[in-house]
């Protein structure tokens, strides 16, 4: 069996940012929604910086307006992900955008997804576990109902609290309610740090947040206390290179610290973070890896054990998708 065939686990992927443009615009066709600005010529998405990548973020989302929505959203997302032989995804959904924060209405889109989950289960043999997600730059009193929310629906299918969004807003520690609620309702941690906000940011995610993994953590590079922390705690990284040359965050492949994270014993693991948006795929992650930085089978089987290692579901379903 070549590595290329190696079952994938995919740990950092948005619900949302995972949605087929075309899925997006027969949507927005259905209901008469206006979404000038969103895609370029090509019918991609279309963005120039973070900031940018946010709002063309959010005005897709927007068009997803009910459970049934996010429904057919799932399966679609779920069929893109196992055509790239992933196996496991665990994603980022934000009840900021399923509800609103309201509980009632959250178990609603919770109840379509998992539907939608089963299904996919069944016919693709893609297993999804969902991560509950509070958006950063909506700040830390929107994020309570969200934990709330995330600490009622707590269980075999919603594993991890996390946090995405504009990371140069306020502090990881901001949040620490939050995560704190989360924490003791047993769910699994995970905050974006150190994608935009430097390694001081990943250093409060782990201080002040206590997560056990840090979502994209790249900028740890610049730190390498910060680096020898995050190996001696085995605080694994979600990597997402192609998400990261593609908003600037690096200017290359080539320039990119995960080989040198790795080998300085950073537990690394490799996601698509929003794929469409990116124009990546898990196998476009992999090629590059293999490219730039001559990754083979020794690699890519290591980085699978690691991401299954890491991944926040329970043992049986670890054990079911090795
Ligand atoms: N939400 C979706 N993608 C994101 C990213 N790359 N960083 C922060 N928040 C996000
Ligand atoms: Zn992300």
């Amino acid at each position: 069996m070549s590595w290329k065939d190696i079952p994938k686990v995919e740990l950092h992927l948005h619900h949302e940012g995972a949605a087929p443009p075309a899925f997006i615009r027969g949507l927005a066709q259905e209901r008469d929604v206006n979404l000038t600005g969103v895609f370029d010529d090509n019918g991609n998405y279309l963005f120039g910086d973070f900031a940018q990548f946010l709002r063309v973020y959010e005005a897709a989302t927007a068009v997803l307006k009910s459970p049934d929505d996010y429904r057919r959203l799932t399966l679609a997302v779920l069929e893109e992900s196992a055509k790239h032989g992933v196996v496991y995804t665990e994603s980022f959904i934000s009840p900021d955008f399923c509800g609103g924060g309201d509980l009632g209405a959250w178990r609603e889109y919770l109840h379509a997804i998992r539907e939608a989950a089963d299904e996919a289960e069944r016919t693709m043999g893609i297993t999804l576990r969902g991560i509950v997600t509070c958006i950063r730059h909506f700040g830390p009193d929107r994020a309570k109902p969200i934990a709330l929310c995330a600490a009622e629906t707590a269980g075999d299918w919603i594993v991890g609290f996390g946090m995405g969004g504009d990371e140069t807003m306020g502090a990881q520690g901001d949040f620490a309610y939050s995560f704190d609620l989360a924490r003791e309702a047993g769910l699994r941690l995970t905050t974006h740090a150190g994608e935009w906000g430097g390694a001081k940011s990943i250093w409060q995610a782990v201080r002040d947040l206590k997560v056990e993994r840090v979502g994209h953590g790249i900028q740890a590079i610049d730190d390498l206390a910060l680096v020898d922390y995050l190996a001696e705690h085995e605080i694994v990284l979600e990597v997402c290179p192609g998400s990261n040359v593609a908003l600037g965050a690096v200017p290359s492949f080539k320039a990119h610290p995960i080989a040198k994270l790795r080998e300085r014993g950073v537990r690394v693991t490799v996601s698509t973070d929003d794929p469409p948006f990116f124009r990546t795929t898990m196998t476009r992650e992999f090629d590059e890896l293999e490219r730039t930085f001559g990754w083979g089978e020794a690699e890519f089987r290591e980085l699978a054990q690691t991401s299954l290692d890491a991944a926040f579901c329970d043992a049986d379903t670890r054990d079911r998708i090795a």
